[in-house]
């Protein structure tokens, strides 16, 4: 039974999945507020692993043998059917930020190109582009777009950006991290397209959380990582390139799948741990048990509870709350009183101290040079840890 006055503003939170909490083996001494940052692994789907790992263990000559391909390709015809994606332009790859850069290094860039962000961009992912631009010699533009702007003005600020000829790259994020804020990515792709521009959609969060089927956002490139709403172990994700990209597309390192071309040249990495992919099914599975719809409905009201009570207790009025933009988007941002957490140094610094003080894991981010905290929902997650974190707050935050 919650103990949080619901007064006027915040709507009831989501009755719990019974049972779901026991399939983590979280510390529960800890408020585990921030799954999108590194996901968490459900006890199962880490047995699973640990067997496939034994298995290499007994007998790593075996287990690297040929079927390793076979069971590799088993996966991504699993995981590509999960997402919606058509398995023979799905490649399995370790994270999203190495898709990125697996397309960025693919593009040959020249001196007077640009790659178009926008300013609500992953951090590393920026870092990411803004090297290979230095190697290039091609510029990186970031559009500004109001953390307000409707989906229509959205896409008009990036039309607008939009130089053709030019730009050889939009990236946009299906759900940002900084802002936690719904894109839409199929309007924008077909904006870009429209002007001959090919695009690069960052969906680190959308495997799990969004129900959107790849192929119908329509981008070049898509990337996805599987370790974060999709309960498989770390190392998990996936680039999706369309048909006129895939010849095109260079792994960053070369190995013994080379002549295969993509999606297999990319996956082969030589000598590296495959046991996340192999083991991935069995998170989709365990989601699929809990019912990914009945999941995505908790964790999605649960972050939005979350963001209420958690804007109650810092004094921020409902309508001052940002909205993702879609009724299952699992994480909700609360902007900060002013001064605290405006770079990056000092929201690792708040973020630490929450943590430590309070045993709360949350996201503390820098954006439009002010702190926000971003919180998330997920089926381990209950009301109390969200009204407890509110209690105690408002006095840390005094300190700073
Ligand atoms: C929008 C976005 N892009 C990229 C990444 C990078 O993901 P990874 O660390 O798995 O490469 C993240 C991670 O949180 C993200 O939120």
């Amino acid at each position: 039974m919650s103990g949080y006055d619901h007064g006027m503003s915040a709507p009831p939170p989501p009755e719990p999945i019974p049972g779901a909490r026991l399939l983590f083996s979280l510390d529960p001494a800890v408020s585990h507020l921030n799954h999108g940052s590194f996901g968490a692994v459900p006890v199962n789907v880490q047995r699973a692993q640990q067997r496939l790992r034994d298995e290499m263990e007994a007998n790593p000559l075996r287990f690297f043998g040929l079927s390793l391909v076979d069971r590799i390709t088993h996966t991504r015809r699993h995981l590509a059917a999960f997402l919606g994606a058509d398995p023979d332009g799905t490649a399995l790859i370790g994270n999203a930020t190495t898709g990125v850069a697996v397309v960025l290094q693919s593009l040959g860039l020249r001196p007077g190109d640009e790659v178009l962000t926008t300013d609500h961009g992953y951090g590393a992912v920026g870092f990411s582009i803004d090297r290979e631009c230095r190697r290039t010699g091609a510029t990186r533009r970031i559009l500004p777009v109001p953390l307000t702007a409707t989906d229509e003005q959205v896409v008009e600020i990036i039309r607008a950006g939009l130089r053709p000829g030019r730009t050889k790259l939009l990236v946009v994020d299906q759900l940002t991290s900084a802002t936690a804020r719904l894109f839409p990515v199929t309007a924008i792709v077909g904006t870009a397209h429209a002007n001959g521009v090919p695009v690069l959609v960052d969906a680190a969060h959308a495997p799990g959380m969004l129900a959107t089927p790849v192929a119908s956002v329509g981008a070049d490139f898509w990337v996805g990582n599987l370790h974060k709403w999709g309960y498989a172990p770390r190392g998990t994700a996936v680039l999706v390139v369309t048909p006129p990209w895939r010849d095109r597309i260079e792994p960053l390192v070369v190995s013994w799948e080379q002549a295969a071309g993509f999606p297999g040249n990319v996956e082969w990495q030589a000598t590296l741990d495959y046991t996340p992919w192999l083991a991935a099914p069995a998170g989709v599975w365990t989601l699929r048990s809990l019912g990914v719809e009945r999941v995505r409905a908790h964790n999605a009201a649960l972050a939005s509870y979350g963001q209420r009570v958690l804007g109650d207790a810092l004094g921020v009025a409902p309508a001052d709350l940002p909205e993702p933009g879609g009724p299952t988007v699992a994480m909700r941002i609360v902007p900060l009183p002013a001064g605290l957490a405006t770079t990056i140094d000092a929201a690792r610094a708040l973020r630490n101290r929450i943590a430590e003080e309070l045993s709360a894991e949350v996201a503390v981010m820098t954006w439009d040079d002010r702190g926000w905290l971003r919180l998330c929902g997920q089926v381990y997650n209950a009301p109390h840890e969200y009204e407890r974190l509110a209690a105690r707050l408002p006095a840390l935050l005094a300190q700073c």
